[in-house]
């Protein structure tokens, strides 16, 4: 049976929703979500002249409380209004705006975070689910190949390429393959899974239905953070909005129907380790397991399971624009003035001092940058006018040191982290990370044993938490030296 164009099939949608499509009406969302529940933007009443919605953080974490003024065609975000709303926010209510303001980015992932009151209207008004209407019309193999020129690669940390891993699910002819999604985002210093959750629920739910249309999956399981409690609530009224309106089972797109059920973590570093998730999903204790088999081949319940971060899917959904952004969110915090998440486009242009300049820091102020927490390096400022590297970025979670930061006591907690997070499953992980954090009481005198054991933990740890958990001390030796005080080993576990 052939199905409806996707321009049929969004009209269709539009119409029973009873929205026409095209531009919106003049409104203000105010932004909710975690980062204005931290300042209490609830509390903040908006009377000025238009309807008012809740929208969540739209990256500008450093804003809130704050809104946006959404006019046809233009937009443009207040910040701090726990300072009071200003007069200029009515006014531009009135369309007596200044100049367009850009709250994230203008095209990709985050386009909509913070402008849409998260509604499906709203979120088909803005482009939702045309990548999928656009899959469900092509055959998986074809889907494949775009995603192979396009060259994704996943944005949980280790940048394997999506389309390869697609792939091996494709092959499978298991009638129970599963999808499971990773949002459990447990690093420190990382939250950009979780503002796509609250802010855009629905492009995960899009990126999730593309994979299974492009692998041949009915079943799928979303891992969110146990603490991520709004992102869970808003990715939960998404599903149930999409269901309602036939887009999982095939009614409103005509591709083939999809079960999709949302698992919480207890939370910690390691529950987001892929096969960690499988275990918590199966009831059994949070533990890594061996590998091979892969999950590709056995995973969840024994069946081939693929397993992609949630904004590896999210980025999904732009494969067919032209050209797709080649973007990644970089989570930012530390010495900034603007913290929050920035999504930047990795073209061989972007560098660390153009992504400094958005975030309003001076590069002279910055020692390092720390990319990638606890399993991370620094980044130090030679490499700031150096183009970035998808490959490189990690997960992307970026935390500014500024002059006044102690990057030996910095090394050490991250070490004590790595250390009280390990789940104890293998001796190397288990026994090295609190050998390390001994050693780094006096890294000058015991160099080579640092050396020594971070080689050992390297190679034979069973994950990446204790594989990786050396590679920060090794980068702050290499870089800082000098910074390192002899200390009480007590007091370095700290
Ligand atoms: C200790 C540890 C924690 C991890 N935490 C996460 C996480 O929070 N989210 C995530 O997507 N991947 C995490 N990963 C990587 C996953 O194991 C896996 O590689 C990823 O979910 C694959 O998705 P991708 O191919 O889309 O990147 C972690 C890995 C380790 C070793
Ligand atoms: S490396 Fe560490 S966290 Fe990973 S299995 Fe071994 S003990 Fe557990």
């Amino acid at each position: 049976m052939i199905g409806p164009t996707p321009t049929q099939a969004l009209r269709r949608l539009h119409d029973a929703l009873g929205a026409p499509p095209g531009e919106v009406e003049v409104h203000v969302l105010r932004h909710r979500g975690t980062c204005g529940d931290a300042v209490d933007a609830a509390a903040i009443t908006l009377d000025v002249g238009a309807p008012v919605a809740d929208a969540a953080c739209d990256g500008a974490c450093w804003a809130a409380p704050a809104a946006t003024v959404v006019r046809p065609g233009h937009r443009h975000r207040f910040a701090r209004l726990d300072r009071g709303v200003p007069d200029e926010l009515a006014a531009c209510v009135r369309g007596e705006c200044d100049e367009p303001q850009a709250g994230s980015g203008e095209a990709g992932l985050t386009v909509r975070l913070g402008r849409n009151d998260g509604s499906l209207t709203d979120v088909l008004t803005r482009g939702g689910y045309g990548a999928y209407a656009v899959a469900a019309m092509l055959q998986p193999a074809r889907i494949l190949e775009v995603l192979r020129g396009v060259g994704l690669t996943g944005r949980g940390g280790a940048h394997f390429p999506v389309a390869t891993k697609w792939g091996l699910l494709a092959a499978h002819e298991h009638p129970e393959k599963v999808l499971v999604v990773n949002a459990e985002e447990g690093e420190p210093g990382v939250f950009k899974d979780r503002h796509l959750l609250e802010g855009d629920p629905h492009r995960l739910v899009e990126g999730m239905l593309i994979a299974c249309r492009a692998t041949g999956i009915h079943e799928a399981y979303v891992y969110i953070n146990g603490q991520a409690r709004n992102g869970r609530d808003a990715f939960e009224r998404a599903l149930a909005d999409a269901a309602a309106a036939g887009i999982l089972d095939g009614t409103a797109f005509g591709g083939d129907p999809v079960t999709i059920e949302v698992r919480s973590g207890a939370g910690g570093y390691v529950c987001g380790e892929e096969s960690v998730i499988l275990n918590s999903i199966e009831g059994e204790r949070p533990v890594p397991r061996f590998k091979p088999p892969f999950a590709t081949d056995s995973g969840l319940w024994g069946r081939p399971t693929l397993i992609n971060n949630a904004e590896t899917l999210c980025a999904v959904t732009t494969i067919f624009d032209s050209p797709p952004p080649p973007t990644k969110l970089l989570p930012l915090s530390g010495d900034v003035p603007r913290p929050g998440l920035y999504e930047v486009p990795v073209d061989g242009n972007m560098t660390w001092a153009s992504v400094l300049a958005m975030a309003g820091v001076a590069p002279a102020r910055v020692q390092a940058l720390l990319l990638g927490g606890p399993s991370g390096r620094f980044v130090l400022p030679e490499e700031f006018d150096t183009p970035l590297e998808m490959r490189t970025l990690g997960a992307g979670g970026t935390v500014v040191l500024g002059p006044r930061a102690d990057i030996a006591a910095i090394t050490r907690s991250l070490a004590a982290y790595n250390a009280r997070e390990s789940c104890g499953e293998c001796t190397p992980c288990r026994e090295g990370t609190q050998r390390l954090v001994q050693l780094l009481a006096d890294p000058a005198t015991n160099r080579d044993r640092i050396d020594a054991l971070i080689e050992v933990m390297t190679e034979a740890s069973l994950c990446a938490l204790g594989g990786m958990a050396g590679r920060h001390v090794t980068s702050a030796l290499a870089a800082f030296p000098d910074a390192f005080e002899v200390t009480d080993p007590t007091e370095a576990s700290r």
